[in-house]
């Protein structure tokens, strides 16, 4: 475990230095390596030694990478995918074996979601689902063949709050292996590990990277559970790209000004929507008014860059509202510097059923905004005047 702060293990943790002395990391484009002679090539393959073989299984920018981000998470050792959603297969894939059962909070990203529900029984993986306030009931959905606890919190889109500890405690009484999706907080605002998660979960492609450029994803956690992941991955081929873990890996060295930054435009936005004539409702969890105002307190540093709220009127004023936006983007990504608006029920939920939906917080009107870094007066006077249309 480093003793050093975040913002320093972000900035310091780094590849060892070639011949050339430089100062910011080298990017390694290649892919294999050389081996001094055949010994060294046989040893290379027995794990005799720590050392780079081929891209697909370790690279000395996927490694600066992911070090930097278990040193974040508080994390024993990870593996770096190319995208959030490779990194949750693969975990789940090289942990779980055909019969296995999965309990999972019912709040949970959209491709996830078709993920346990569409190919997963097709190797007869089957989930149980838990709402954000039936978290009482999830002893009773676990079965003699439950394997893994999955949550995602602050929630995809409608930002409600999980107890983390709570569910750590669940999940050790009953050994089960417990995942964290922590997209939404990054390791800055929340370490799910502290709360007892084995295993955390990122889309690299959203703040980590935070400029809307590359995609990426991880998992970290402990080393028992992160070597059956590794193995999966070297064999199966979802590795992150040496250039994007380059990118990714200098993107966290800025990731605790930019999300500072981020915090602070998303509570006067939020603050900003709740003051709204035309505004049904707000969610933000440092908000006042969130339902989980006190757990978000209790185990986020800050409210995170998504606000989710609803325009009075229904769909069709939201549509009105997402149509005169001038400067927010209309994009399915979040994370970006450019703050963006998003439908959540036509674009990122749209396989959930109406019912699955309405379950889960997303109303046929809800808006999802990703609070990016210009200036917090130039968003809000975007959102105030849009609003006039609705
Ligand atoms: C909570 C969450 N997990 C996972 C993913 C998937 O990440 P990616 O798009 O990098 O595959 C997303 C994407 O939006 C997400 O919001």
């Amino acid at each position: 475990m480093s003793s050093n702060k975040f913002e320093t293990d972000a900035i310091r943790t780094q590849m060892e230095r070639s011949e050339f002395l430089e100062h910011s990391t080298p990017l390694h484009l290649t892919s294999s390596f050389i081996f001094e002679d055949a010994e060294d090539m046989r040893a290379s393959f027995a794990e005799e030694k720590q050392r780079n073989i081929y891209s697909r299984f370790t690279n000395p920018n996927t490694s600066e990478f992911i070090d930097k981000m278990c040193k974040l998470e508080g994390a024993e050792s990870g593996y770096a995918f190319a995208t959030g959603m490779a990194a949750v297969f693969s975990t789940f894939a090289a942990l779980l074996n055909a019969g296995d059962h999965i309990v999972s909070a019912r709040s949970i990203f959209g491709s996830t979601n078709t993920l346990f529900t569409k190919f997963f029984p097709k190797w007869n993986i089957e989930t149980s689902y838990f709402k954000i306030d039936e978290v009482d009931q999830i002893e009773s959905l676990i079965q003699p063949n439950t394997k893994i606890l999955y949550l995602e919190s602050p929630t995809n889109p409608a930002v409600d709050i999980l107890d983390l500890e709570l569910l750590g405690q669940i999940a050790k009484k009953h050994h089960l292996i417990y995942i964290v999706d922590n997209c939404f907080a990054t390791p800055y605002l929340q370490n799910p590990i502290k709360f007892g998660a084995d295993l955390v979960i990122h889309s690299a492609t959203k703040l980590i990277d935070g400029q809307g450029r590359v995609l990426g994803g991880a998992t970290v956690g402990r080393a028992d559970l992160i070597r059956e992941i590794y193995l999966f991955s070297r064999n199966t081929g979802p590795a992150l790209s040496p250039f994007n873990a380059w990118i990714l890996s200098k993107s966290l060295e800025t990731l605790g000004v930019r999300v500072d930054r981020h915090c602070d435009n998303a509570l006067k936005v939020a603050e900003f929507l709740e003051s709204h004539e035309k505004v049904a409702l707000v969610k933000y969890p440092f908000l006042k008014s969130h339902p989980q105002y006190e757990l978000a307190k209790n185990q986020m540093k800050q409210g995170g860059n998504v606000v989710a709220f609803e325009v009075k009127g229904g769909i069709e004023a939201g549509r009105q509202f997402l149509n005169h936006l001038k400067m927010l983007s209309l994009s399915a990504n979040l994370g970006d510097t450019r703050s963006i608006a998003t439908h959540p029920a036509s674009t990122t939920h749209s396989k959930l059923s109406e019912s699955e939906r309405l379950e889960t917080g997303i109303s046929d009107g809800l808006v999802r905004i990703s609070v990016g870094l210009e200036h917090g007066d130039d968003i809000i006077a975007d959102l105030k005047q849009a609003l006039e249309y609705v």
